[in-house]
């Protein structure tokens, strides 16, 4: 499918300035998307769960252009201050959005963006901070054009915009769970945008915990951009490839049935086969520390003590997701805070849970 649109430009007179604001949440793959081809397409399909608390807060203020200039013209400012590295990242992307939408190079564009999480935590901001736009700038096509015919239209749009930006933020535009590439499991499925598998979420998954514990808040030395390059010549590629498919098909199976033990598995494995991976690209890297592993070890400890189901998964960092039940909230924390917090930089974690997806907020009077 293709959502060029060369008709999508703006007669000037006709538009008043404006702001759009969304906040989009972070999220957490359960099945690893790790390789990509093309524009941004995934080597396998994954799936994740939607925070809650990770989040980004963005306002798009836009203006008609008086100078009428080549390239697009956009500054973004993070946390109140000009950010030249993101309004370069910004622009480049408003770029490759031109065949979708001509008209971001007839708009002005000033970007504020806040992370609800702090800075310097070691947590990508990608996923949200990408959805979050995606999302202003779908909200802003229908306020100059028309209506989308409905919402499932105009979240498959985000999602798809998104996905250009960075590949996981396509799946935070919905709450819940949402699989991204192409499974037989779930026929709506595409490589080119997200869906939502909310609806088939069993009630113990919809209040489910992700504690993070911040093992390194350091800038990782292996970006997941260059990480994925890598997968082209990894010898492990092509099993990894067909597994993903095959444990994303079995996960949306698990995520009904509300099967944690069985989640557990898969989401651990996941976790290793990720970091795997890393180890064993050409040349190889280990973004994982000693702490890392320290914790994983205790944890695997506590669950064969109290059979409490809590299980933990990386992304591509030292830092550790630790997910859990609702019912067993107060004895997982307990354990965090006496056995794990030593581990982490600060003793910092961050407590989130499965969100509701992103949400569209009034712009406030100081913008
Ligand atoms: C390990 O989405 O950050 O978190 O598409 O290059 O922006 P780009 O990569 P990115 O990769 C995320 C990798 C991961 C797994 C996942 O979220 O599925």
């Amino acid at each position: 499918m293709t959502y060029d649109r060369p008709d999508l430009t703006i007669i000037s007179s006709d538009v008043q300035p404006g702001s759009l604001r969304w906040r989009s949440p972070s999220n957490i793959a359960l099945v690893k998307y790790w390789g990509k081809y093309g524009d941004q397409l995934p080597r396998n399909a994954s799936v994740s769960f939607t925070l809650d608390g990770a989040a980004t807060d963005t306002t798009l203020h836009y203006n008609v252009r008086k100078d009428h200039g080549q390239g697009v013209d956009v500054q973004l400012s993070l946390d109140g201050k000009l950010n030249e590295g993101f309004s370069t990242r910004t622009a480049k992307f408003f770029e490759r959005l031109l065949p979708i939408y001509p008209f971001l190079k007839q708009l002005s564009f000033r970007i504020e963006t806040n992370n609800s999480f702090p800075h310097s935590a070691g947590i990508a901001s990608s996923a949200s901070g990408m959805s979050a736009l995606a999302l202003c700038l779908v909200s802003l096509e229908e306020k100059l054009f028309e209506p989308f015919k409905d919402r499932a239209a105009f979240f498959h749009k985000a999602s798809y915009l998104a996905r250009l930006g960075s590949g996981s933020a396509c799946r935070s535009v919905y709450g819940g769970a949402a699989v991204w590439g192409k499974v037989d499991g779930v026929p709506t499925s595409s490589e080119e945008y997200a869906v939502a598998v909310t609806e088939k979420l069993h009630p113990v998954f919809q209040t489910y915990h992700d504690d993070i514990l911040l093992i390194s808040k350091s800038e990782k030395s292996v970006s997941s951009r260059a990480g994925h390059g890598l997968m082209e010549g990894n010898p492990y590629a092509p099993a990894r490839y067909a597994q993903a498919n095959q444990r994303t098909n079995e996960m949306v199976e698990v995520l009904k049935r509300g099967d944690v033990e069985r989640f557990g598995e898969i989401l651990e494995s996941e976790a290793l086969t990720l970091h795997a991976l890393m180890m064993s690209s050409q040349p190889p890297y280990v973004l994982i520390r000693p702490n890392t592993l320290a914790v994983i070890e205790r944890l695997q400890e506590f669950r064969s003590s109290t059979g409490i189901p809590l299980y933990f998964t990386l992304d591509a960092g030292p830092n550790l997701h630790l997910l859990y039940p609702n019912v067993d909230a107060a004895s997982v924390k307990r354990f965090i805070r006496e056995q794990l917090l030593y581990f982490c930089e600060d003793q910092m974690y961050l407590a989130d849970r499965v969100g509701k997806g992103p949400e569209q907020l009034e712009v406030s009077v100081s913008d």
